[in-house]
Formats: structure tokens, sequence, C-alpha cells
């Protein structure tokens, strides 16, 4: 049913012009090709379509924050809104600005801010923090190969200035209860996971499937997984995410590796993969066709 339109969208983006630049500022990322495009759909009836990259891994980065909250939404439930908000911030994904005055509790999730937070209830509540959690990707996707990619942790660790402050002005509001050292290899390290458009869709299917994975397990409850994707529909794209919404209409997740995940709850998961991105750390050509899809099928949440 999707394979035609998919094709359309694909070819139609390709012919776009090449607007945007790839990430720098984690030197890794610079190393990759800027003009890399793929399209992945997975329905929950069992289509799948693939096409250009879509079988290349990339840099995942910000598109982990769901699945880390997922787990410690899993530990923590409604509690970890003590230490979390949920509120769309309006700032870039890397402010420290509204954390002083807001007291170290930091708007959203998925702002660094926020996914530091995560990071350290994780490191809390798992025994080997790193093993456990890409264990725990594999454990849902049934992809085994499914890692960290050592390099870009390690790039990122070196020139992460901004997470480094954000993790300790955390701390000093008692919002990181780890060592602040352990809490950002952490989080540097989920950043860094590659997947392929095609596996963050199977990853990402318990999202869109009422919280239960492709291969039966249920992580999170409905109404638990109803939370999670209002967050990524209001948060999803920082301080682009009411133009996401607008242009979209779905829930969904972006990461400055180029990649953006996003889902029709009950009906498919789609992720892209386009290195350059506007100014808002979001893939230009990723929103393109993105907006094409459900503005050609008619089928978005609104
Ligand atoms: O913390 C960072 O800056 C990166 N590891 C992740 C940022 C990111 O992906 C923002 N997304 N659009």
């Amino acid at each position: 049913m999707f394979e035609k339109v998919l094709q359309e969208i694909y070819k139609e983006s390709k012919l776009q012009p090449k607007i945007g630049e790839i990430a720098t500022y984690i030197p890794e990322l610079a190393n990759v090709n800027p003009d890399k495009f793929g399209i992945s759909l997975l329905t929950l009836d069992g289509e799948e379509i693939n096409l250009g990259d879509a079988n290349e891994r990339f840099s995942i980065q910000s598109i982990s924050k769901p699945l880390t909250l997922s787990l410690a939404f899993t530990f923590l439930g409604e509690k970890i809104w003590e230490r979390v908000g949920v509120e769309p911030s309006g700032s870039p994904f890397n402010s420290l600005v509204q954390l002083e005055y807001e007291k170290g509790i930091p708007r959203n999730p998925f702002i660094n801010a926020g996914a530091l937070v995560i990071a350290d209830i994780l490191v809390t509540h798992l025994k080997n923090p790193k093993t456990n959690f890409i264990n725990f990707l594999r454990e849902i996707s049934d992809i085994n190969t499914l890692d960290y990619d050592l390099s870009v942790a390690k790039s990122e660790a070196s020139t992460g200035f901004r997470n480094i402050a954000l993790a300790n002005f955390l701390k000093s509001f008692g919002n990181i209860t780890n060592n602040v050292d352990e809490v950002l290899d952490f989080y540097f390290h989920q950043c860094s996971i590659s997947m392929s458009c095609s596996e963050l869709n199977k990853v990402f299917y318990f999202f869109a499937n009422e919280g239960v994975t492709l291969n039966g397990k249920e992580i999170l409850n409905r109404s638990q997984i109803k939370r999670m994707n209002a967050l990524m529909q209001s948060c999803g794209f920082y301080d682009e995410s009411g133009e996401f919404t607008y242009r979209v209409g779905l829930p969904g997740k972006s990461g400055v590796g180029g990649g953006i995940v996003a889902m029709l709850p009950k009906k498919f998961i789609v992720s892209t993969w386009s290195p350059r991105l506007n100014s808002n750390g979001n893939s230009e050509l990723g929103m393109f066709a993105l907006e094409q899809l459900t503005t050609k099928t008619g089928m978005s949440i609104f």
C-alpha cells in the first residue's frame, strides 16, 4: 500500500536542493557523507519498505532519548516527573538558560539536561548500565549486533563541554545523584549507538504498538506509551517541535546524526536519514520527506 507513494517521495526528495550542514561539533560525525539519504517504513501489518540508504547504520544521537526514557519509566513510573518536566522548552537542545531559574528541573526529558537526568536514573537502577541498556535494545528488537560506536562516544566526550557543564549544574541542584563522570559516560554512549532506518523502526515498534515490541514483549502499558508519544509530539524536535507537528503531524524524535523516527500509533513507524541539518539541529530532507508522506497519504494523527 505504501510502496508507490514512498518511491515517489524518495525521488522527489533526491531532487531537492542540498540545504543544511552536517553536525561537526562532535568531530567524528563530520566524517559522514552529507548526501546520504534513506527512508524506511514498517507497518503494524508487516509491510516493510526500504529505499536509498535505509540499511546503512548511522549515529542515532538524541533518538536514543525516548528509549532511555521508556526504560527509566519502567523503574519509576509517574515519580519520574518529580525530576524532569513535560513541557516544550522553546530553547535549543543544549541550552543551559532555563535550568538556573527552574531550579535544576529540566523542562522535558529530550533536551540534553533532561536526558542527563534520565541517564542518572538508569545509572542508579541498572547494575551494569551500558551493558544492560544495549542488551535491552537487542532484546526488544532481536537485532543482536546493535552496539555503541566507541569512536563516536570518545569523540563526544572530548568535546562535550556543554553537556559536562549541564551535568555539573544539575548536580549542584541535587538532580544528579551519581558520579557526574559516570552519568556523562553513559549519556555519550547512549548517543553513540548506530542503527539503520530499518533497524530504528524495529526498535521503536513498541511506541506504535501500544507498548508491545515486535517480538511480543510488553515494555509499557497503553496509557504509559500514550505519555511517551505525547512527549515526542510536544518536545521531540526541541524548539522546532511546533513546526514538526504543523508540517508532519506525527510524534517523533530527531538526532544530530541526521536521523528522524516518527510513528502513527497503531499503523506504522517511519525513519529517515539525511545528515544535513537545519539551524535547529533537525534533518532538513528528513522533515521534507515526512511532510510529503503525511500530506500525500492523509495519514497523520490530526
Ligand atoms: O548531546 C549532544 O549534543 C548529542 N549527543 C545529541 C544531540 C542531538 O542529537 C540533538 N538532536 N537533534
